[in-house]
């Protein structure tokens, strides 16, 4: 196991990385306030893990409450949220009662946006249970639901007590969703980290194959990167922005085709081909940097091509980005291969080309 910390002061936390860890009730013990936990997690994930975490915390006499929502991002919105409301309220639970989330992003962010909620904030724990929640969503406390014109538009910064990876939980997840993580750790090599994606050209096969070692260390290294980033700028005043990209296209497509239809992380893909046209366009990266990010998606089965909704549906589903400033809109961008600024460079005719020259 590996733990690497978040250093934000009093709200500083550990990601403990590792096979077979969610039987690890040491590592639970120093994170709970009292003997009493709810765990929030969903109908996929409850029959495959929700008995041996509920024995870990019986061993150290935690009495838990299941709260099984259903699966999938439609169901990451309001109503849901307020089952859990429904469900802390109806078993006492107390300010000090710690939600433990388990599953993946959706998971994470509605559990951890409940948690922030309930009695003005109770403690949480994230159990990330899919590639993208474990390198990404479970580390630096965004969480979120969905609103009909916006992605993740409603929700609060609320810290983790523990992220908790077990790695060996990523052996019952679909390859789409395997694949759909590999998008969000590719961005760690792409905005911030050019060593680690020269590893990943390496090892991506290695990745898809579910190599435990090579899954290990991308999400070590993944988290690592988050730590650092989110260390600097928790609530996203400047450098944070840039873990961001390709999301705005992505959460676009997201929105416009229906919330569930692309996954996250092939969103982000896409929208990540989009954002490389455009810095390509404004002269930012070369033709042969835009071929290795290509190629790398392409080699991870991530789509590199984005939903034909039309560019001034974009554009428009685009205006809700949480990047807008002044009502003008700001985008990650490539400086080079390792490298993304934030930048309102782009005028809308770029951006409609960049969009036009990557939509199907
Ligand atoms: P997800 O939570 O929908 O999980 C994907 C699917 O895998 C679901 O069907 C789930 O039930 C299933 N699953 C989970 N663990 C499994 C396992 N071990 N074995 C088999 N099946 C399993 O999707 P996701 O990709 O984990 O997360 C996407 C969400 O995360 C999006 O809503 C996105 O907005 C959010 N997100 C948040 C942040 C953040 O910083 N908070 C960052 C990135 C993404
Ligand atoms: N996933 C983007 C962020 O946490 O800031």
């Amino acid at each position: 196991m590996q733990t690497l910390k978040v250093s934000l002061a009093e709200r500083s936390y550990p990601i403990h990385i590792g096979a077979d860890i969610l039987t690890r009730s040491d590592l639970l013990l120093p994170h709970l306030k009292q003997k009493k936990a709810v765990v929030v997690t969903n109908v996929t994930v409850a029959p495959l893990y929700l008995d041996r975490l509920m024995e870990t915390l019986a061993n150290i006499d935690v009495s838990a409450l299941p709260i099984i929502l259903q699966d999938g991002e439609s169901h990451k919105n309001w109503e849901t949220l307020n089952l859990i409301f429904d469900a802390l309220l109806d078993s006492h639970c107390e300010r000090s009662t710690t939600l433990i989330a388990l599953g993946g992003g959706v998971i994470g962010d509605m559990g951890g946006f409940a948690a922030s909620c309930y009695q003005r904030g109770m403690p949480f724990i994230q159990i990330p249970t899919t590639l993208l929640s474990q390198v990404d969503s479970s580390v630096g406390g965004k969480t979120a639901i969905n609103h009909p014109l916006g992605k993740n538009m409603i929700g609060a910064f609320y810290q983790p007590k523990l992220v908790l990876a077990d790695i060996s939980t990523l052996d019952t997840l679909a390859d789409r969703e395997l694949r759909a993580g590999l998008a969000e750790v590719i961005k760690y090599g792409l905005i911030r980290d050019s060593d680690f994606f020269d590893w990943l050209e390496i090892n991506i096969e290695a990745l898809l194959k579910r190599d435990r070692e090579a899954l290990a260390y991308a999400v070590y290294r993944s988290c690592a990167n988050k730590a650092e980033v989110v260390a600097a700028d928790e609530r996203e005043t400047g450098e944070r922005a840039l873990l961001n990209l390709g999301h705005t296209f992505g959460h676009a497509i997201e929105t416009g085709m229906g919330y569930g239809e692309w996954l996250h992380g092939e969103a982000v893909s896409a929208g990540t081909l989009i954002a490389m046209d455009l810095s390509q366009r404004l002269g930012m990266v070369t033709v042969d940097e835009v071929f290795r990010v290509k190629n790398i998606f392409t080699r991870a089965g991530l789509p590199i091509s984005a939903p034909g909704l039309g560019a001034e549906r974009y554009l428009e589903l685009m205006r809700h980005d949480k990047k807008v400033q002044d009502g003008k809109l700001r985008l990650v961008l490539l400086e080079k291969i390792g490298k993304a600024v934030i930048s309102d460079a782009a005028s809308e005719k770029e951006i409609l080309a960049s969009i036009n020259a990557v939509c199907t």
